[in-house]
Formats: C-alpha cells, sequence, structure tokens
C-alpha cells in the first residue's frame, strides 16, 4: 500500500495543505519548528486516530480555529480509497472512509497501517515498562480488531475494579461483587496476554538474524515477555492476592502491569547495555517491526521515519536503507546530504518553511 495524497487543512501550523508522495522514498526537510513532524503526525493520525506524541485532539487543531481536517487518499491492492479525518474541538473526532462515515475507530484500524519511527523510539529499551507495552498495543491493535477491543474492555474493567477496591476500604459490604469484576477482567485480559505472547514469539523468530547481522554476529538478540501472571493463573492469582489489592486499593496483578526484556548474549540490556547497544536494539525492534507486518498483512506496510537518520551512525543507517527500499517512506530531516552519500535512492524532496510545503 502506499499513499497518494494528503490534504490538510487547520491542522497544526498548517492552514491547508495539498502534496502527493511518490511511491518510494518522500523525504521532508526544513529547519527547525517548521512543520515536519506535523505531516507525519497527521498520516499517523488517519491511521490511528491518535497522535504519536499523545497530544489531545483539541491541540492539534491550529491554534485559533475550531475544527480541522485530514483527508488522506491512499493506494490498496491497486483500488484508491479515501480517509477524511474531522477534529473537533469539543466534540469527538468523525472519521468518514470513501464517503461513508464509520461509526467505531476500530474500523479504521488496518485500513492504512504505518510505522513510525522516531528518535524517541531509540530509547524505548532504557525507558519505563509504560512505553514498551505502548509499543506493543500500538502495533497489535493495527494489525488486530480484536486485540484493539479486548484491551479496551480489560482497561475499562480494570478502572471499575480499582474504584470498587477502593470502595471497599470504608464499605466490606461491596465484597462479593469483587468476584464479577474479577471474572471479567480475567476474560479480557487473558485473551491480552494471549495475542501479546504471540507477538513477542514472531517477532523473536524475525529480530535474532538483524540484530546479529546488525552487530556483525557478535550479539545474540531475545525478547522475553515478562508477564505479570499467566493467562490460566489470573483468576487463581486474584483470588490469592486479593488481600493485596484491598492494602493498596488497586489491582496489583494483569497485563497492565507487564514488561518485556531484551537479552544480549543472555544479559538484560535494560540494566546492563550501554547506551550504543540499547540503540541498536531499538533499531532491530523497528525493523523487525516492518518485517513483522510486512508478514502479517501481506503487504507493504508506510513507514514514517522522523528524522532518525541523523542519529545512527552509517553501518545502521545502510541497514535501515536496505530494509525500507521496497517500501513507501516518509522521512524527515534537516538536511539530507547523508542519504545521498549512502547513495539512497530518492524519489520526492519537500522544502518545509512555516507551514508551507514546496516541491524541489
Ligand atoms: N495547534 C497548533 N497550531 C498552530 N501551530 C502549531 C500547533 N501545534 C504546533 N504548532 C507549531 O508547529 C511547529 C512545530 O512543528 P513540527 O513539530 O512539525 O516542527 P519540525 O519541522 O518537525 O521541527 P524539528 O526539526 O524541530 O523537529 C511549531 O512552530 C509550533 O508552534
Ligand atoms: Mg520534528
Amino acid at each position: 500500500m502506499y499513499i497518494k495524497s494528503l490534504k490538510l487543512n487547520n491542522f497544526r501550523n498548517y492552514e491547508n495543505l495539498d502534496i502527493s508522495f511518490e511511491k518510494n522514498t518522500n523525504i521532508l526537510y526544513g529547519d527547525n519548528a517548521q512543520g515536519k513532524t506535523n505531516i507525519l503526525e497527521s498520516i499517523y493520525m488517519s491511521s490511528t486516530t491518535r497522535s504519536h506524541r499523545g497530544s489531545k485532539d483539541r491541540e492539534v487543531i491550529r491554534i485559533g480555529q475550531e475544527e480541522s481536517h485530514i483527508r488522506v487518499c491512499i493506494n490498496k491492492c491497486d483500488v484508491d480509497h479515501e480517509i477524511d479525518m474531522h477534529i473537533k474541538k469539543s466534540k469527538n473526532k468523525g472519521v468518514a472512509v470513501d464517503g461513508v462515515s464509520i461509526h467505531r475507530t476500530t474500523e479504521l484500524f488496518g485500513l492504512l497501517n504505518v510505522i513510525f519511527f522516531s528518535p524517541e523510539d531509540l530509547s524505548i529499551i532504557k525507558n519505563g515498562p509504560s512505553e514498551r507495552r505502548r509499543f506493543i498495543d500500538m502495533e497489535l491493535c493495527q494489525l488486530n480488531k480484536l486485540y484493539y477491543q479486548n484491551l479496551s474492555s480489560y482497561h475499562k474493567i480494570l478502572n471499575q475494579r480499582n474504584s470498587l477496591l477502593k470502595q471497599l476500604a470504608y464499605n466490606k459490604s461491596l465484597m462479593d461483587t469483587l468476584e464479577v469484576w474479577d471474572d471479567q477482567l480475567v476474560l479480557y485480559g487473558s485473551r491480552v496476554i494471549e495475542e501479546r505472547e504471540r507477538f513477542v514469539r514472531m517477532m523473536n523468530e524475525i529480530i535474532y538474524d538483524i540484530h546479529y547481522n546488525l552487530t556483525s554476529g557478535k550479539e545474540k538478540l531475545e525478547i522475553v515477555y515478562e508477564k505479570s501472571v499467566e493467562a490460566d493463573k489470573f483468576k487463581d492469582t486474584l483470588v490469592d492476592k486479593k488481600n493485596v489489592d484491598l492494602n493498596y486499593t488497586s489491582t496489583q496483578t494483569g497485563p497492565h502491569r507487564d514488561d518485556i526484556s531484551f537479552l544480549i548474549n543472555g544479559i538484560d540490556a535494560r540494566k546492563f547495555g550501554s547506551q550504543g547497544q540499547q540503540r541498536t536494539v531499538a533499531l532491530s525492534l523497528k525493523m523487525a517491526e516492518i518485517k513483522l507486518v510486512k508478514k502479517m498483512i501481506n503487504d507493504d506496510p508506510i513507514l514514517l521515519l522522523d528524522d532518525v537518520m541523523s542519529e545512527l551512525d552509517s553501518k545502521r543507517r545502510a541497514s535501515l536503507i536496505d530494509e525500507i527500499k521496497d517500501i513507501q517512506t516518509i522521512i524527515t530531516c534537516t538536511g539530507y546530504d547523508d542519504f545521498i552519500k549512502e547513495q539512497m535512492t530518492i524519489n520526492s524532496v519537500y522544502k518545509v518553511v512555516n507551514g508551507t510545503v514546496s516541491k524541489e
């Protein structure tokens, strides 16, 4: 699949934008704070309904305006589709696909598969577990609509169970209702655990070779899913640890406490890896993600590379360029001399200046 064109109206610092993209490598370059990342953000939103920066809807609307529009025309299996997202200041956003409004955002997932790679992603190994969970969740949501439903149901029930635990601190008469929430939590939670298990297993099948090559055979990488609890033991653990949860007035067990670790030659890279090793693992993780998505959707995802090339050394840059040569890539940078040095084929170049984009 590839993006043919993007139109923005009152999105971030764009009043109006209308650009078309080539099937392969597209470069957006310009000075800082001109609007390069904003373009990638709008594409990411039209794929996942959310901002990659975690911004609220009203923050992406151009300051002083009431609403904003993102229109993306994509080509998938030789058929054109249009995604039209209408973002409003105080109401939920509306989305239409090929002119027909969709009622649930989940209906949008999977239509446009994008992979976002930013310099912050290079810190995923050393950051906290919530970012690693977010990485898995964002990917699984795009690949599997049911995952999104199970995960959001899980979080709803978790919030309700946690409110009940707080009430139980002073009103013990509600104790019997706890079990009702436990059953629901286990139902959705175990599905989340099983999907994450499958995801880590598939990533492991791919990442080993990628990382081995990136490190010239020096490092054997393995991803380990550190689950808070096994799916089939979730119910029993909730019962066993009921008093712990009552003490903390929140649920201490479940996939909301999961993490993943990265073993380099058997040693935990989160704790013992050098900065360079951790960044290489993060790069392997992204490259494995591209390969996995390709395999799962049997099509090419679109890669959004936000100023990440300048963060990599020449060897790693060359590996990444080699990995992405067949898929549509939209790259932002402040200058593209490095790509020319790497002899990368560039299909189109745009200069971004203060919310305007011109083709070179
Ligand atoms: N809601 C908004 N309305 C208007 N302008 C906005 C809004 N949100 C952000 N901006 C402006 O967008 C610009 C930043 O855009 P962006 O993050 O895309 O820059 P960039 O070109 O990627 O820069 P860098 O190279 O530093 O990453 C800033 O000038 C900021 O003030
Ligand atoms: Mg930027």
